[in-house]
């Protein structure tokens, strides 16, 4: 079964609280929470104030994914405000394998990201330093985008590294992921999929997360 993480950035703002709670007692793992910075992506999303103040009120995994230019000069920031995961794409910076250190120095668990253009030999050297792979499954910036099936072959490539090298990292998928589309990632060798507008624009989110579930028994 796979693990869910649902995304704010399809949530009721104003309810944040209510809905966390929600997906919290409905079974979900982690909470995955979009940083945008309005340059690596167009979308201006929200900052480390956020993750501070969703900390205490929930015991989900805190799941940042930074779709941030340069990402180092956020890290500490975000590791201070209490993520649990740090996602750092590696399009967004000359240095990924700085990058993914100093998350790993703060006792942070250091999560890779890499879009939908591309493909898994620009991470292989940095592998064995995460403890999860971000797949993007559409083009980062935005909620509600389809599904783009090409990107599963990469998941199967990168579970078959994990196995030949006896490496143990998640693989998490992101974008257009619904009861559909989830199973081949998940038979591909993913093992957490975020879904933001899939559970939260439902009228009962749970019922969405354990769809999630049953097609990936
Ligand atoms: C997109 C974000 C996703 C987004 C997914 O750039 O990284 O996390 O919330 O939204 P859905 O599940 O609606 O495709
Ligand atoms: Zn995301």
């Amino acid at each position: 079964m796979i693990k869910i993480a649902p995304s704010i950035l399809s949530a009721d703002y104003v309810n944040l609280q209510r809905d966390i709670e929600k997906v919290d007692k409905g079974g979900a793992e982690l909470l995955h929470i979009d940083i945008m910075d309005g340059a690596f992506v167009p979308a201006l999303s929200y900052g480390p104030g956020w993750v501070k103040a969703i900390k205490p009120i929930t015991n989900l995994t805190l799941d940042v994914h930074m779709m941030v230019q340069n990402p180092e000069r956020y890290v500490d920031d975000f590791a201070d405000a209490g993520a649990d995961i740090i996602g750092v794409h590696t399009e967004a910076t000359p240095h990924i394998h700085r990058a993914l250190q100093m998350i790993k120095n703060r006792n942070v668990k250091a999560e890779v990201v890499i879009n939908p253009g591309t493909p898994v030999a620009a991470i292989t050297p940095v592998l064995y330093m995460v403890d999860q792979v971000l797949v993007m499954t559409v083009n980062p910036g935005f909620g509600g985008q389809k599904f783009l099936p090409e990107t599963v072959k990469k998941i199967a490539e990168l579970d078959q590294i994990k196995k030949e090298q006896g490496l143990n990292f998640d693989i998490e998928i992101d974008g257009g992921v619904n009861e559909t589309t989830v199973v081949g990632a998940y038979k591909a060798g993913a093992t957490v999929a975020v879904a933001g507008s899939y559970i939260f624009d439902a009228d009962d989110p749970v019922s969405r997360i354990n769809a999630l579930k049953d097609a990936t028994k």
